[in-house]
């Protein structure tokens, strides 16, 4: 289990290595994060990885461009901590997630 954090939002979670991180985030149980495809193609669980290591499965590049692959933009689903890992949420898993914290 590695610590997760996402920056900007005060959530943690622990994440198991074979584990995604979207599926550990799911976990959280907080309304908002969007439930997608879980398979790399759809491109809503979109997050930049600010620290920490991943393994990352094969991602479909209509998903995640090799700007986004350069930024550290990697998709939640495809990715598989190898450390403790620091996240920011991007595109549209940002806007539902700050979106669901302004209502609680
Ligand atoms: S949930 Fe669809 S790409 Fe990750």
């Amino acid at each position: 289990m590695y610590p997760i954090e996402i920056v900007d939002t005060g959530l943690r979670y622990e994440c198991d290595e074979r584990q995604s991180l979207l599926r550990g985030m799911e976990r959280l149980g907080k309304r908002g994060i969007p439930v997608g495809c879980r398979g790399g193609g759809c491109g809503v669980c979109k997050v930049r990885v600010v620290s920490g290591q991943c393994q990352l499965e094969k991602m479909s590049s209509e998903c995640v461009s090799d700007d986004d692959l350069a930024e550290g933009v990697v998709l939640a689903c495809k990715a598989f901590p190898r450390s403790e890992v620091r996240v920011e949420l991007v595109d549209k898993l940002q806007r539902c997630v700050n979106k669901s914290l302004s209502k609680a």
